[in-house]
């Protein structure tokens, strides 16, 4: 039996409006490496676009289960950036948000002692911290290559 804690509730929320912002924004730079003649970066952003577009989906799901329609609501504006260093900084950003709202979520989660949702917010967590290191090397390599 799924439980419909109006703060679970809250957190899937935020948390797809967050994936479709982020799948907004990976796409948006894969469509301007593109126009860069940037083939690998495009291919790149097209991955992580795909991955969060896969997050949406395990929380919509989630929603469903839960009788919920799922909806992304009002999404921030993507902020692409002017060159590959400033748009993996913003994306660096976006990432640490992600991982402060599932770490939150599922804190809030295992004090209600919903297993069930803890485990999908700890899964989401641990994917966004491994793009929040992902990003962060190839901020390094960028910085070095500067
Ligand atoms: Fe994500
Ligand atoms: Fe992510």
């Amino acid at each position: 039996m799924m439980r419909n804690h109006p703060r679970i509730i809250g957190f899937l929320s935020q948390a797809l409006n967050h994936e479709y912002g982020a799948v907004q924004q990976y796409l948006t730079q894969a469509s301007l490496c593109t126009l860069w003649g940037l083939e690998d970066w495009a291919e790149n952003f097209h991955k992580e676009s795909r991955e969060e577009l896969g997050h949406a989906d395990l929380l919509s799901q989630r929603l469903l289960l839960m009788g919920i329609a799922p909806t992304g609501g009002h999404l921030r504006p993507p902020r692409p950036g002017r060159d590959l260093l400033e748009m993996v900084s913003h994306d660096t950003l976006l990432e640490r948000a992600a991982v402060d709202l599932y770490a939150e979520a599922e804190a809030f989660a295992l004090r209600l002692r919903d297993p069930e949702a803890a485990a999908l917010f700890a899964r989401l967590r641990g994917e966004e911290e491994d793009h929040l290191r992902h990003l962060q090397e190839q901020c390094a390599a960028l910085e070095g290559r500067a």
